[in-house]
């Protein structure tokens, strides 16, 4: 997997729940790379755009959204947060309602295009973990090292509900798995970029895995590959 033109970027690509964020953080932390969350940067483009009173599907004023969105993270000790100018909106993009509309708005290719450049220009140094649905096949193809982290559907489903529960919410275990489903499906069907993993990705199913179990596995591959 390595070669000249490689570069230093792990990329973790996979489905809700499939605990892409807790390993990308993990991972991150561990082998001393920034960690890029660009599923938050879709959900703060929905974010804006629904304050905004944007359609979520109109490619023109999306564009134009995207060119003026001053899009930020800070990395501080534990935490990896993100502003749209000067207001902190880690919390805000953590809304079922955000789930969703996030997954409508990342099919419009104006709002890709806009992120992708975006998310190339942080990773342009390397030494990223960049998490996602695309990373691996269109984002950073020319990545080190690639997993894609996929789980059975009910075991994600499960992982979400006990979250939103953590979480102080009052929801059905049957409305959380409803939702992931049709987000899943939104997100492997669009035309552009949908959810894939690359042909050079190491597929990991972490639905029997702990974490830590899924983790060696990942340092193993890395270890292995270099
Ligand atoms: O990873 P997440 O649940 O925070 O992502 C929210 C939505 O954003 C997801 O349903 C699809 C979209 N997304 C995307 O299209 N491409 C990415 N690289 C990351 C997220």
């Amino acid at each position: 997997m390595t070669g000249p033109s490689r570069l230093d970027i792990i990329t973790i690509d996979g489905p809700a729940g499939s605990g892409k964020s807790t390993l990308s953080r993990l991972l991150a932390r561990q082998v001393g790379y920034s960690y890029l969350d660009t599923g938050a940067m879709y959900r703060a483009v929905a974010l804006q755009a629904r304050r905004r009173g944007i359609d979520m599907r109109a490619p023109g004023h999306l564009a134009e959204l995207c060119a003026g969105l001053d899009l930020r993270f800070e990395t501080g000790p534990g935490d990896n947060l993100l502003f749209i100018g000067e207001e902190d909106v880690s919390e805000a993009i953590r809304t079922p309602e955000m789930d969703l509309l996030s997954s409508t708005i990342s099919a419009v290719k104006e709002v890709r295009d806009a992120m992708t450049a975006l998310q190339r220009r942080i990773g342009r140094e390397g030494k990223i973990v960049a998490e996602g649905r695309d990373m691996g096949t269109v984002v950073f193809p020319q990545a080190k090292y690639k997993f894609f982290l996929t789980a059975a559907v009910d075991i994600r489903a499960e992982r979400r509900y006990r979250e939103r529960l953590a979480r102080g919410e009052s929801v059905a275990r049957e409305e959380v798995e409803k939702e992931l489903r049709k987000r899943d499906e939104q997100d492997s069907r669009r035309t552009i970029a949908p959810l894939v993993p690359a042909k050079d990705a190491v597929i990991i199913d972490t639905s029997r895995l702990s974490t830590d179990q899924v983790m060696r596995i990942m340092l193993d591959r890395m270890r292995q590959d270099s």
